[in-house]
């Protein structure tokens, strides 16, 4: 155990996701139970940038663990890219004694915190928050598991008027330049076609699988996820009728994907990682992440900067929806 630690800061930074409430309440009560001193910075690096940090004791996270968003607010906090302003950051968390800093957030968060602790700044453990779970070194982001459920709940709803009403449907599902959500929701809901960033589809090749059928359906979802290009769905929608003359309702799931009651699974996960980033600065790691690997919670480095995203390549599963939504 790292016995100089005295003074940590916890924040929830980039997109919120939900389970982050439960990161930061068993960040909070795990540093405490250790007499750590912990502080808050609000809205991501924000906090940092406006030097303010909020004093958090085990009462300032009672009846949280519950809800979906983030306590302590976040941000995507451009000024923090700048070297400059990390500086001013670093000089303000050495004056206030800060010696450990736990970031919960996707990748841009994280990288941000790899940088502080590269340029001397404290010591740093990150918590992968993001409904996307496309962060490297991790099979799980907290908040992944909410979000397919969300979108699955709104699958299950649209195939009951598409079928009533013989409708297409396209829905899109968030997941930024990875598939990991519409694989997911797209196979538990039955969908006909799932299309992902990484398994581009060229037009006139999804046309022809639509209109050769194995059998033909009256009704059918598509899950095709944004890409980099929220709302694509749209256009798709409008090529797809000139190629194939039938019509197709485009769905957009969007931020609903993000917000809700966390589920048991998420809560489960950023507990146990909140618990071990702070384990893991009492023993005195920096420039680590908290990770699932084969199911358990661990410590790993934080993933090689060259490859920012991680990216869905089980293409069997794919294939396999294939043939259960013959
Ligand atoms: O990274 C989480 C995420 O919800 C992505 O899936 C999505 O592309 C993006 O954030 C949306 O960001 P914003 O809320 O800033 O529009």
């Amino acid at each position: 155990m790292n016995r100089t630690l005295q003074n940590i800061v916890v924040l929830t930074s980039g997109g919120d996701a939900p389970g982050m409430n439960a990161a930061i309440r068993a960040v909070v009560r795990t540093a405490c139970y250790h007499g750590l001193q912990v502080y808050g910075s609000k809205a991501g690096y924000q906090g940092l940038v406006d030097q303010t940090l909020i004093p958090l004791g085990p009462e300032s996270v009672a009846n949280c663990i519950q809800y979906g968003g983030t306590i302590l607010k976040a941000d995507r906090c451009s000024a923090f890219y700048e070297s400059d302003i990390r500086a001013r950051c670093r000089q303000f968390l050495k004056e206030k004694k800060i010696d450990g800093m736990i970031v919960i957030g996707g990748n841009g968060s994280l990288m941000g915190a790899t940088l502080l602790a590269e340029e001397g700044g404290p010591a740093v453990i990150g918590i992968p928050g993001t409904i996307d779970n496309d962060v490297p070194g991790t099979e799980y982001t907290i908040g992944f598991d909410t979000a397919r459920n969300t979108a699955l709940l709104a699958i299950d709803k649209i195939r009951d008027t598409a079928s009533s009403h013989n409708h297409h449907f396209l829905v899109e599902v968030m997941g930024r330049n990875t598939g990991f959500l519409a694989v997911d929701v797209g196979i538990a809901g039955g969908a006909e076609v799932i299309l992902i960033p990484e398994l581009d589809i060229p037009i006139d090749v999804l046309a022809k699988k639509l209109l050769e059928p194995k059998r033909r359906k009256f009704s059918s979802i598509m899950v095709i996820a944004e890409g980099h290009q929220p709302g694509r769905s749209i256009a798709l929608a409008a090529q797809l009728k000139a190629f194939t003359h039938e019509q197709y309702r485009v769905c957009i799931l969007g931020h609903t994907q993000r917000g809700g009651s966390p589920t048991t699974l998420d809560r489960l996960m950023a507990s146990q990682m909140g618990f071990l980033a702070v384990t893991g600065l009492l023993e005195g790691k920096t420039r680590h992440i908290t990770a699932v690997n084969q199911g358990t919670v661990t410590l790993v480095n934080f993933p090689n900067t060259q490859h920012k995203t991680r990216l869905f390549t089980d293409v069997a599963l794919l294939k396999c929806n294939d043939i259960l939504c013959l």
